[in-house]
């Protein structure tokens, strides 16, 4: 596929807002509080600060580069920029990952579909704390509707995707996205000043370094990677659509600001409330969905707030899994010189299947454990902090250590016209020091540097 003739993204504000809008999603409102919950709060915020930028900017760069440089898919890329080699399992490492990732974010995506239902239908008002929860353990363990609402998410998905780049993402990312800043913010504010708020900012500001392990720091890495969607080629695949002038350096600071902005956001926004209905930090991933119903009780027209929340909710996680969408379809339909449309449906096909599995994995296939996860466990597990991070050091060695210099600075500095004062400090880190400390952090997880620490002593 020739340079030229490849689709773009219309303009420079959409290429932010449509890459913004791929990084911010439930990553940031569903899994980044439930995660900072279980984790122990503020030590695991500093990490996750640390992991940001320390990884996670390189290796968004370094994507950035990848894609616009080749303009292909994330399997492609490897096939342009390193032909003959075994490069290109970075992009299938993406590839599957999007599947994984899919597998279980679209059943996530779908239990908004039903708060969206309950808030129109009235159903959210005047209840207990303890009554949205164990309405929440019911609705996510029982069989039907929860498929039900994955199968009508992932078709929503697969009609922008056939509608194509420009139409699709770029438009869905424009309106929504600064709309739901909004409305974080207001409900950010009246989260804060409910009774014994305080306590709930202390969690999530006032570090116990105590609570410091090394699950805590894979967390947190596995957050950083999957909240700015790095790691497995997404950034590869949007970055192909940039316009030729967009300033790289630039894009990457604006993601990553705007993308963790807005988990910090979603973060005040969900302690307090924990604290003050007395909800319990650590009850995993229903946290959001058990917690602000709760707030929204305390607004006047409650239910009015609950449904332009779950609304703008969805749509943040359409935006992304349309992203993550697209890095298959977009492989399928390039290497494979299939039809848009039909490796789309392929594509869909496969997440709806791992769908079903993982909204039962919360019900009936509860007890059906992988290493003693459930299926949906399982499938976050296995991206998160295993595909992502591996997917983003591999990313780094090969830039690092394969690609020219002077190429790689021509790209990131569009051949000279905008200045990047600190690349040699980036080299270096995408170069060392992001691989490094991923493997040391894999190795530690695996218990093996207390292996070797046991063996030289
Ligand atoms: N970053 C998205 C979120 O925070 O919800 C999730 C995601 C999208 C992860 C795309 C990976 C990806 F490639």
């Amino acid at each position: 596929m020739s340079t030229e003739k490849r689709v773009t993204f219309g303009s420079k504000l959409g290429v932010v807002l449509a890459t913004v809008g791929c990084a911010v999603g439930l990553g940031n409102i569903w899994r980044f509080p439930y995660m900072t919950g279980i984790n122990g709060g503020a030590a695991f915020l500093l990490i996750y600060f640390i992991c940001i930028l320390f990884l996670g900017l390189p290796v968004m760069l370094t994507e950035f580069f990848i894609g616009r440089k080749s303009r292909r898919n994330a399997a492609g890329v490897f096939k342009v920029m390193a032909p003959g080699t075994k490069w290109s399992i970075i992009g299938y490492n993406g590839v599957f990952a999007a599947f994984f990732i899919l597998g279980f974010y679209a059943v996530v995506s779908g239990w908004t579909l039903e708060y969206i239902f309950q808030a129109l239908s009235g159903s959210l008002n005047g209840k207990s704390a303890e009554e949205f929860q164990q309405d929440f353990t019911l609705f996510s363990g029982s069989i039907i509707r929860p498929i039900l609402w994955t199968f009508l998410f992932i078709g929503m998905t697969h009609i922008i995707i056939v509608s194509g780049v420009k139409k699709g993402i770029e438009r869905a990312s424009k309106i929504m996205m600064p709309v739901l800043f909004l409305i974080l913010i207001i409900l950010c504010v009246r989260s804060v000043t409910l009774p014994n708020a305080h306590l709930g900012l202390d969690f999530l500001f006032k570090p116990d370094f105590s609570k410091i392990n090394s699950s805590v720091i894979l967390s947190a890495m596995g957050q950083a990677f999957f909240s700015l969607s790095i790691g497995m080629g997404c950034l590869i695949t949007y970055s192909s659509y940039f316009v030729k002038d967009t300033n790289l350096q630039k894009t990457a600071l604006q993601v990553t600001f705007l993308d963790t902005l807005v988990a910090i956001l979603a973060g005040i926004m969900i302690f307090p409330a924990v604290f003050s209905f007395g909800i319990e930090p650590t009850a995993g991933p229903e946290l959001v969905f058990i917690t602000l119903p709760n707030v929204f009780n305390q607004l006047p027209l409650g239910n009015i707030w609950s449904l332009i929340f779950f609304i703008l909710l969805g749509v943040a996680a359409l935006t992304s899994t349309i992203s993550l969408h697209e890095v298959a379809t977009a492989y399928m339909h390039e290497e494979y010189k299939m039809i848009r449309s039909r490796a789309a449906l392929i594509v869909s096909l496969g997440i709806l299947i791992l769908g079903i599995f993982s909204s039962l994995s919360m019900g009936i296939l509860k007890e059906y454990t992988i290493f003693g996860l459930t299926f949906f466990e399982f499938l976050d597990y296995i991206t998160a902090k295993v595909m992502l991070p591996l997917g983003g050091m591999l990313i780094c060695i090969y830039v690092g250590f394969r690609v020219d210099r002077k190429i790689l600075k021509a790209e990131l500095t569009n051949e000279g016209t905008v200045p990047f004062y600190f690349f040699n400090t980036y080299v270096f880190f995408m170069k060392y020091i992001a691989p490094i400390a991923i493997g040391l952090i894999f190795l530690n997880e695996l218990g093996l540097i207390q292996k070797i620490q046991e063996l030289v002593a």
